[in-house]
C-alpha cells in the first residue's frame, strides 16, 4: 500500500494497544441495533490485525472485553461472547497464514465454556507463530490484574519464595498477564473519548497517548497511519531533557 511508505519502518511502536471505542454510537447513528456495531467493530479488527502484521509492529493488544462490560445487557453481553466464538473459528487460518500468535489476557475464567474451548484451541494451534502477537484483552480489569499480582507476590513472600527487598518492577511485570508483552508504546482510544478506563495501567506509565473522534467500526487503514505518523512526530523523553535525548 502506498501510503503505509510514508511510516518510518525503523520508528513503529513495538507494542501497540487499542481501546475500540464506539460500537455502540456508530450503531446508534445509522438507526441499527448496538449488536450490528459490534459486528463491524469486528470487521475493523480484522481490517487493524492485518495492517498491523503487513507494518511490521509485533505487538498489538485490543481491548474487547472489561471487567466492567459483564454489567452490560444480558442479551448484549451474549451476543459479544457468540461474536467472539464466530471470530475465532473464522479467523484461525488468517493467523496461521499471516504468522500470527493469538495470546488473551484477563480473567479467563468468567468467560462462557464456548468461548474458553474456543480460545484454548486458538491459542494453542498459533503458539509458535512469530510474525505478531495479537493479545485480546478479555474480561480484563488492570485493577484486578494488580490486585492478583500482589497476591501471589505475598503469598511468595511468605513462603519465602522472595524476599521483601527483592520486589522491583521486573518482579510485577512477571505477575502481570502481560508478562510475555514489552510496555506500551502507544495507546489509541476511538470515538472522541479520552479516558484509559481500567486498561493496562502499569505497562502504559511511558506510553504515547492518541485519542481520535472516529468510531471503531469506522476506523480504517488511514486512521492507523495518522496515528503512527503522529506517534513517530513525538520526542520521547522518558524524564530526561530535549537535549539529553537529541545529543
Ligand atoms: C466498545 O464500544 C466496544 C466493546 C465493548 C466491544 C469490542 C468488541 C468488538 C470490537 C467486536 C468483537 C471483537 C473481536 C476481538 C472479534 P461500545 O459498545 O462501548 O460503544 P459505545 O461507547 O458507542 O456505546
Amino acid at each position: 500500500m502506498k501510503e503505509e511508505n510514508t511510516i518510518n519502518s525503523e520508528k513503529l511502536p513495538q507494542h501497540l494497544a487499542i481501546i475500540m471505542d464506539g460500537n455502540g454510537r456508530w450503531a446508534k447513528q445509522k438507526g441499527f441495533l448496538r449488536t450490528i456495531g459490534h459486528e463491524n467493530g469486528a470487521t475493523a479488527v480484522k481490517r487493524t490485525v492485518e495492517q498491523c502484521a503487513r507494518l511490521g509492529i509485533p505487538f498489538l493488544t485490543l481491548y474487547a472485553f472489561s471487567t466492567e462490560n459483564w454489567n452490560r445487557p444480558k442479551f448484549e453481553v451474549d451476543m459479544l461472547m457468540k461474536l467472539l466464538v464466530k471470530a475465532l473459528k473464522k479467523e484461525v487460518k488468517t493467523l496461521q497464514e499471516n504468522n500470527i500468535k493469538l495470546n488473551a489476557i484477563g480473567n479467563l475464567d468468567l468467560l462462557p465454556a464456548t468461548v474458553r474451548k474456543e480460545l484454548t484451541e486458538v491459542l494453542e494451534k498459533t503458539k509458535n507463530n512469530t510474525r505478531l502477537t495479537l493479545s485480546l484483552a478479555l474480561s480484563y480489569g488492570s485493577r484486578n490484574e494488580l490486585i492478583e499480582a500482589t497476591k501471589e507476590i505475598c503469598n511468595k513472600v511468605k513462603n519465602n519464595i522472595i524476599s521483601v527487598d527483592a520486589i522491583d518492577e521486573s518482579v510485577i511485570n512477571k505477575h502481570l498477564y502481560t508478562h510475555n508483552l514489552p510496555d506500551v508504546d502507544l495507546l489509541i482510544r476511538t470515538s472522541g473519548e479520552q479516558r484509559i478506563s481500567n486498561f493496562l495501567l502499569w505497562q502504559i506509565a511511558y506510553a504515547e497517548l492518541y485519542f481520535c473522534d472516529v468510531l471503531w467500526p469506522d476506523f480504517s487503514n488511514e486512521h492507523l497511519l495518522e496515528a503512527l505518523k503522529v506517534y513517530q512526530n513525538r520526542e520521547r523523553r522518558y524524564g530526561k531533557t530535549s537535549e539529553q535525548i537529541n545529543k
